[in-house]
């Protein structure tokens, strides 16, 4: 076990031992932000590279890349369009957004436009409940959209 870890434990399966350091653990998700970064998405194999490298098991690793939004197991669009999902996005009245967004790239929520390159999603808080209903657009604030200010958006995401 190497100089970094203060907090060694061993797990067993019955038969194997294998020694875990739970500070490498900590660069569990600093590690799947910049796989995710590189390469838009974080593969089965990436997954169990980075499960060997910290020494946990894969599953962990899954369950910490499906828990996150921001992480993904499947390649998204060049731009993503992250919607607030939140109360006061709701009441704002995020759903005509959604629907709007929908309509102009002629995908549904969750989806990504055919040619790959724009996917809408939901996301939770983004802390812009006085800009609702707001959005991420790939990682930019964007707050009090309007039908019209999504056509636009569209119109240059497309571009
Ligand atoms: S609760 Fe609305 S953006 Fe955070």
């Amino acid at each position: 076990m190497d100089k970094l870890c203060s907090v060694p434990k061993t797990i067993t399966d019955g038969k194997t031992n294998v020694t875990i350091c739970d500070a490498k653990r900590s660069q569990l998700i600093p590690v799947l932000r910049k796989i995710q970064e590189k390469e838009g998405y974080i593969s089965n194999r990436k997954m169990q590279e980075v499960a060997f490298s910290l020494g946990i098991h894969p599953v962990e690793v899954y369950s910490v890349v499906t828990f996150y939004s921001f992480l993904t197991i499947e390649k998204k669009g060049k731009h993503i369009i992250r919607i607030s999902n939140c109360i006061t996005a709701d009441m704002a009245g995020a759903k005509k957004i959604i629907k709007t967004f929908e309509k102009e790239l002629g995908i549904k929520l969750g989806e990504t436009t055919k040619d790959k390159k724009i996917s809408l999603e939901e996301t939770s808080c983004i802390g812009m409940c006085d800009q609702s209903p707001a959005a991420l657009i790939d990682g930019k604030l964007v707050g009090k959209l309007t039908p019209q200010k999504v056509k636009n958006i569209v119109k240059e995401l497309k571009k």
